[in-house]
């Protein structure tokens, strides 16, 4: 049985991606837990699977549909959300969580990972592009939509050897803020969280001392929790943030204000 508060998502369905990894996760056990159907995409079908098996032994009433993609291929990008318009409720998708992310330091001066801005730019930024110009033509149609971009402190602070990855979460922000002011006037807002340092799977490419530098440094003493980003979309991805478009939601235990 969900579990309904200030935010109801009852009759909502929502499409997450990246919905195998950490944050993806917590955020479709909080979205069903508020009561959305769930579309989760990944790349990784068996973890997938398990994730939604699980979900649904959890919230009995909730609609869990699984699409395996993977989202550095455009054409498959490309049908993505229709497939997904075919699997929800009424053929109607409300929410749009672009959570899915890779993240990999690059080395300019051996060019060794040179592919990485590619693939970069195409998992954490194009996709996304991809997939809000979809979701904003077929929630127009209902007028009401949210949309939730994960970016990242990146955005902001850039990082040594993580150009390409700042690059990519930099620009979800002018694709985010774009699309909101174009389609303010038909109830739908797109706005982006950008998470700190989460503790993931994904910061394991970090070394153990600059993990520990990173928690003796945030100011609220810890590193971030897949749920606290899950806390942010969730609210965002609520009918009660109808006021929020355009903005950004840093998520980050107070390292860097904005
Ligand atoms: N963990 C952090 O510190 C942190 C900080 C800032 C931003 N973020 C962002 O948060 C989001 C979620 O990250 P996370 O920490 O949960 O990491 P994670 O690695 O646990 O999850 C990322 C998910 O994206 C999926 N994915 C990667 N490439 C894909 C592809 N080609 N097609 C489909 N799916 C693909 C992965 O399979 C994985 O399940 C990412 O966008 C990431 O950039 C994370």
């Amino acid at each position: 049985m969900s579990n309904c508060s200030f935010i109801c998502l009852h009759g909502k369905t929502a499409l997450i991606t990246g919905a195998a990894g950490a944050i993806g996760t917590a955020t479709a056990n909080n979205l069903a837990n508020q009561g959305a159907d769930l579309i989760l995409v990944d790349i990784r079908e068996k973890e997938l699977k398990e994730i939604s098996e699980k979900i649904k032994s959890t919230y009995s009433n909730t609609k869990v549909d699984t699409i395996c993609c993977d989202l550095s291929k455009e054409e498959e990008v490309k049908k993505l959300f229709s497939k997904a318009i075919e699997k929800a409720n009424n053929n109607k998708i409300d929410i749009l969580v672009n959570n899915a992310g890779l993240f990999k330091d690059d080395d300019w001066n051996t060019g060794t990972n040179e592919s990485y801005f590619h693939l970069a730019m195409k998992i954490n930024f194009e996709a996304q592009f991809i997939l809000c110009q979809a979701a904003c033509k077929h929630m127009s149609q209902n007028n009401y939509g949210r949309i939730v971009n994960v970016a990242s402190i990146g955005a902001y602070c850039g990082g040594i050897k993580y150009c390409s990855y700042c690059a990519s979460k930099s620009a979800i922000l002018g694709l985010t803020k774009s699309l909101a002011l174009e389609y303010a006037k038909q109830g739908i807002t797109l706005n982006c969280v950008a998470p700190g340092i989460i503790d993931t799977p994904m910061i394991n490419i970090l070394s153990p001392e600059a993990k520990k530098h990173f928690e003796n440094t945030i100011p609220v003493g810890r590193l971030g929790k897949p749920q606290d980003i899950a806390n942010a979309i969730t609210f965002l991805c609520s009918k009660e943030s109808e006021y929020i478009t355009g903005s950004v939601m840093h998520v980050n235990g107070g390292m860097v204000m904005y």
